[in-house]
């Protein structure tokens, strides 16, 4: 293969970061452009203007398989085929197993899925199913197949990719870098949405790299230094994690038997990362929080009317929790805050027809019959 001399392509985080990342810079690297995602400023929310609130949207909808989860696949299977791998399991919400077959497939190696029967959004069975993994249905929740991946890579040659595979924090820590690079330092606030909590355990990672860098080798100030080329911020925001009302371990403060909510990719009841969220939220001085079904749907209609921001119900928790405290003055007026919306829209699009309040205007096709359509509906 010929490359141009003078090309300049984005090819995925790990070649973006390669110093920051455990791994082979001479090995195989197995990508698909996944990072550099958008950082959308909200202009149109009233609510925003009214209590003087910057709020920024890092659209990881727009990675490859259409979530964040891309971000970490790229190392987690990129490390496997460096160690020889020749198969990868995962239990999944859909998300995952959407990420796990697209990076197994371009690898050329097996990817094993263990989804929740009936429980996962039609987008994410549809990208597992035609990139060729092996879809398995559990008869229980995410946290039935969780247990049974662990069971069986104990017995099988699975490699796992479930967040508890630590290279799939290492990838996913690279959000925060991209947000810090674009920023010019960290937000003050940076709400997620939780399920096992390993993505707000990889920002945390990432803010935390950046930020002990720049205490190490900047003695000129004590934020945020603008004055040494390639020094980071050393400013860290606070972590606020909102699960839904029905899945809040973190809220109850223990783990919930069967989880229930509209949000399918956050209803996880026993989260791998429950420790490592608890020190996030503890060093950060952030806070955990639940929101009801209504207000994650209400938040995912606003952002797809008012800014033209479509992602799926679970992404929008972080909007949903966000709004409210911002209302509450929780998250005080003069704050940068970002919200991550990790998943697109179009993986779930029953939940978004149902509650879609856009008319469906059927006519025969006729110029008179358009006219009246446009005419009557003009607002
Ligand atoms: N948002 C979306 C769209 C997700 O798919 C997930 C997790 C989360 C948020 C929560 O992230 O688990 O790191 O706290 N989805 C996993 C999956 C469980 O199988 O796709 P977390």
């Amino acid at each position: 293969m010929t490359t141009n001399a003078t090309e300049n392509r984005y090819t995925g985080l790990i070649n973006n970061y390669i110093s920051r990342m455990p791994i082979d810079p001479n090995g195989r690297i197995i990508s698909l452009g996944e990072g550099n995602t958008p950082l959308i400023e909200c202009h149109n929310i009233e609510l925003l203007k009214k209590h003087d609130v910057r709020l920024l949207l890092k659209y990881e909808g727009l990675n490859p398989t259409g979530s964040f989860k891309d971000r970490g696949m790229t190392m987690a299977v990129t490390k496997a085929v460096q160690d020889g791998s020749r198969a990868i399991i995962c239990a999944s919400t859909g998300n995952t197993s959407a990420s796990a077959a697209a990076y197994a497939s371009r690898a050329g190696i097996a990817a094993f899925v263990l989804i929740p029967e009936g429980k996962i959004a039609m987008g994410k069975l549809a990208q597992a199913m035609i990139q060729g993994a092996v879809v398995i249905q559990v008869k229980g929740n995410f946290d039935d197949g969780m247990r049974l991946v662990k069971e069986v890579a104990t017995e099988a040659p699975v490699d796992i990719v479930n967040s508890i595979n630590p290279y799939r924090l290492q990838g996913q820590k690279t959000a925060a870098f991209e947000i810090v690079d674009e920023l010019g330092e960290a937000p003050d606030f940076h709400c997620l949405p939780v399920g096992n909590a390993g993505n707000i355990t990889a920002h945390w990672i990432g803010y935390s790299e950046y930020a002990n860098e720049c205490t190490q080798s900047c003695s000129l100030c004590s934020g945020n230094c603008q004055f040494l080329q390639g020094v980071k911020s050393a400013k860290r925001p606070k972590m606020i994690g909102y699960q839904a009302a029905g899945s809040a371990p973190f809220m109850r403060g223990d783990m919930v038997d069967a989880p229930e909510t509209i949000a399918t990719a956050i209803r996880i009841g026993h989260p791998q990362s429950w420790d490592n969220a608890w020190k996030v939220n503890k060093e950060s001085g952030g806070w955990f929080d639940e929101c009801s079904d209504d207000e994650i749907l209400a938040a995912q209609r606003l952002l797809a009317g008012s800014e033209g921001v479509f992602c799926e119900p679970a992404s929008a928790t972080s909007v949903a929790g966000a709004l409210r405290d911002i209302e509450s003055g929780k998250i005080p007026a003069g704050s940068t805050v970002v919200c991550t919306l990790t998943g697109h829209g179009l993986k779930d699009p029953d939940t978004a027809i149902k509650q879609a309040t856009s008319k469906l205007i059927t006519i025969d096709a006729k110029l008179a019959d358009v006219k009246d359509a446009i005419l009557s509906n003009m607002g």
